[in-house]
């Protein structure tokens, strides 16, 4: 311990301070959201909509999929329009159409310029001027803007519904018919996107830029980025540029050799006893492959809705599977599987390290196995019930769907998957326990790897600080909590150590110097994730304070992952110097995998939409997916991928394996990835972020431009990337049943089964 105590020190202090700091500007954020009115009249007195219309439909919006169709404030889907953006430029368009008639008595496109730029200041003065009213919590409109306001709701009381006139328009955004067929709901969502796009058109008070700082840019009410916004761009690249040059510096001067490790001339592992717990962990890894192939065969199904709108070879499929019911799918099994190998791994990890079976140990993870089954049926059930609009709109968020990316799960599923949480830190807690009073280093990384795992099941409770009708910015703070803080935060120090801990396990590494590396990676990794939570917020309602902290530390995030190839690599080549290695060549892989794409896919892509003024132009276009699946796949997916490997290799340790199923799964689905983004989401981003620049976020999202062929013919394109993945995936599904049923082990001429002996690693020797 005393070599590492500063370590400690460092971490706790890091930890300690950084969530007082997103503590801290929380609470600004509480009391600077945007002010939802009591209710909007004219200046006639008459009355246009109240706050229950408003929260109303919020709940309407999240039951039919919310942030999986189409996106609100730039956070969602981006098939469908962003509906605040689309319905800001629609009720500019309009009040302008109603503006020139009043004043010019022809319309805006007659106008010369000096009348058209009369017409566009009385626009701006119109929705950007603050009419809201504190002491009556009224927001009065003129009897223009409330006509314009009707026009607005009328094309969407249209789209939600079943005319016919617009099946065209659905077909592009993939929105299926008659999305919401109870027209008393239908005008309460109109009442809500209403207010998503009165916030980001009008100023706060004494301020010059919106409640959501001037997001989403639309020249029309002359919503550009703020002087802050790029202010704190610049800085955020400056920092980003110290970081990494403090980094090299760093390394420079401190370079020491570090002791080679001892290389057992025996596996280690092979010491470890299986006990029933660890088999009944087994399932977990079956589960995974399963969910897995689920999952991309629904990204296939997505794929397909952006080319062909809602019909399958003629039959309407939007009908059975709306687009917004695969989409929640497909996400929430990815983080169902990726959970699902992190709770696998631990279970097999805590008593191979704990050195003994704790009592019903089995029992509690088959306990487990039977709940998660349970959550992961239920809860995708409950959200295709929902966005068919089975259930009232309370139990809609309680059992059908939350709305909300990443926790689309309704609210009792969301219960019970928290307690499954608690009850896996419990058996893994149990298992680890001897370790904990053991001496020497390695205890340190047990009680590391029992932090992050802990961190990984408390955090989800973040998501139970919002309700059904809470305002839409205090929900995106705490849902982040939990998505940023996983994802950048406590799943990130789980994979440092739980490599680390299988990499001292092999003796690849000492104890002392993984344990080292853990406590400062972590220190500086979470030093710039904790506070970096607010990268998602900078338009979300916010105050400026969010971007300046999230823009900046976020930027440090970055530093640590451009190191962490090198390191990795590093590891790789030392690897193989015992045979017996050979065995877990493929789990290796798929970590060097992590290690890149979390430099490429986090890192790299990361950064790409993370400078204010990048995401100002940028969010909600499809440069976020291209950042989402190179860092979820790229580093979860793999990471998960490889703990499942290396279980599996233990759970059957005597046979060797036939590799090449495994070869051309990791290379197809590596390869697969990269094709994707690089032919597809990556030039459609870029297109879109063009225009978005040009004409404004609207346009970028609107069917107009995004049925244009090039852009019709970069999705196509897709399809190309997606095919290699889904034979990567295949292939890996194929190999892990050949686990099972036999074919993927090698055998001799007579069809036995080659064994592994401990000292025999090369299966080239015994093949031969
Ligand atoms: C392995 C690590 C990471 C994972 C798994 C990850 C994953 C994700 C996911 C799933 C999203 C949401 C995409 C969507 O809403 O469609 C996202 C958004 C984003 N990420 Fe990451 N990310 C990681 C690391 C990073 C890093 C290091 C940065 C930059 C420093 C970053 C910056 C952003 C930004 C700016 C957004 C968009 C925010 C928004 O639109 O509100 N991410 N990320
Ligand atoms: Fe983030």
């Amino acid at each position: 311990m005393e070599n590492t105590k500063r370590l400690w020190l460092l971490l706790g202090v890091v930890i300690a301070a950084t969530m007082f700091i997103l503590g801290w500007f929380g609470r600004e954020l509480y009391r600077q959201v945007p002010p939802i009115p009591q209710q909007v009249v004219t200046v006639e007195g008459k009355r246009v909509m109240t706050r229950d219309d408003i929260l109303r439909g919020q709940l309407v919006w999240q039951s039919i999929g919310g942030q999986q169709l189409g996106s609100i404030w730039g956070h969602g889907a981006y098939q469908a329009p962003d509906w605040s953006a689309d319905w800001l430029h629609r009720e500019a368009t309009a009040l302008r159409d109603i503006l020139s008639i009043k004043f010019y008595h022809q319309p805006f496109s007659g106008l010369d310029s000096v009348d058209r730029a009369a017409v566009k200041a009385r626009l701006k003065k119109e929705m950007r001027t603050n009419s809201f009213d504190g002491a009556s919590g009224t927001v009065t409109v003129s009897s223009e803007r409330a006509a314009a306001i009707g026009k607005t709701a009328e094309h969407y009381l249209a789209l939600f519904g079943s005319d016919q006139d617009l099946a065209g328009l659905r077909e592009s955004y993939a929105l299926h018919r008659n999305a919401v067929p109870d027209p008393e709901r239908r005008r309460a969502l109109t009442a809500f996107f209403f207010w998503t796009s009165w916030a980001a058109s009008t100023e706060r008070p004494e301020m010059n830029f919106t409640y959501t700082n001037n997001w989403p840019h639309e020249p029309m009410i002359d919503n550009r980025p703020t002087t802050a916004n790029l202010v704190w761009s610049i800085i955020s690249v400056v920092i980003l540029i110290a970081g990494i040059g403090g980094l090299v510096w760093y390394k420079v001067f401190t370079d020491r050799e570090e002791q080679e490790p001892l290389c057992a001339s025996t596996d280690p592992m092979d010491k470890i006893e299986l006990t029933p717990s660890m088999r009944a962990a087994g399932k977990y890894c079956l589960t995974v492959i399963a969910l897995f192939v689920v999952q991309s065969l629904l990204g296939g199904v997505l794929a397909h809705f952006t080319v062909e709108g809602n019909s399958f070879y003629g039959i309407d499929l939007s009908a059975i599977l709306p687009y917004s019911v695969a989409r929640t799918w497909h996400i929430q099994l990815a983080l169902f599987w990726i959970a699902t190998a992190f709770l696998a791994a631990g279970l097999f990890l805590a008593p191979a390290v704990g050195g003994r079976e704790p009592r019903f140990q089995k029992q509690g993870v088959n306990v487990l196995f039977g709940a998660l089954l349970l959550v992961v049926s239920g809860s995708l059930a409950g959200e295709w019930l929902s966005v068919k609009q089975v259930f009232n709109l309370e139990n809609s968020f309680l059992f059908g769907h939350q709305g909300y990316e990443y926790i689309d799960l309704g609210r009792f599923w969301q219960i019970l998957l928290f307690v499954g949480l608690v009850l896996w830190l419990i058996l893994m807690l149990r298992g680890l326990w001897p370790a904990f009073s053991q001496k020497g280093h390695r205890r340190q990384l047990v009680l590391l790897f029992a932090g992050a795992s802990t961190a990984i099941g408390l955090f989800y409770g973040a998501g139970f600080f919002y309700g059904a009708r809470t305002h839409l910015t205090i929900m995106e703070y705490w849902r982040w909590w939990v998505v940023h803080l996983w994802v950048e935060g406590f799943f990130e120090v789980f994979a440092t150590v739980a490599i680390a801990f299988i990499f001292t396990q092999l003796g690849l590494i000492r104890a002392l110097s993984g344990t080292r590396a853990v406590l400062i990676s972590s220190a500086i990794y979470l030093f710039g994730g904790i506070p970096g939570t607010f990268h998602h917020l900078y338009f979300s309602g916010t105050p400026i304070s969010i971007t300046a902290v999230g823009a900046t530390f976020s930027a440090l995030e970055v530093v640590p992952l451009a190191l962490i190839g090198y390191e990795a690599w590093d590891t790789y080549r030392k690897t193989f110097v015992v045979h017996w290695m050979e065995k877990y060549k493929w789990p290796i892989r798929f970590f060097m995998g992590v290690a890149f794409w979390n430099l490429v896919g986090a890192g790299i892509f990361g950064f790409l939409i993370n400078p204010p003024i990048a995401l100002y132009y940028m969010q909600g276009l499809n440069t976020t997916p291209v950042h989402a699946h190179a860092a979820l796949f790229g580093v979860y997916g793999l990471l998960s991928l490889g703990l499942i490997l290396l279980v599996l290799r233990r759970l059957y340790p005597e046979n060797i394996w036939n590799e090449r199923p495994l070869a051309i799964a990791f290379w197809a689905m590596n390869g697969g990835l990269a094709l994707m983004i690089g032919l597809s989401i990556l030039p459609i981003g870029l297109a879109q972020t063009w225009v978005s620049i040009e004409y404004g976020l609207w346009y970028a999202r609107s069917a107009d431009f995004m049925q244009l062929p090039f852009l019709e013919t970069l999705r196509w394109l897709r399809l190309v990337g997606d095919t290699v993945f889904l034979a990567g995936v295949g292939m890996l599904a194929y190999f892990v049943a050949g686990l099972i049923t036999g074919w993927s082990y090698q055998t001799d001429h007579a069809g036995k089964k080659l064994e592994l002996s401990p000292w025999q690693g090369k299966q080239r020797d015994l093949s031969s």
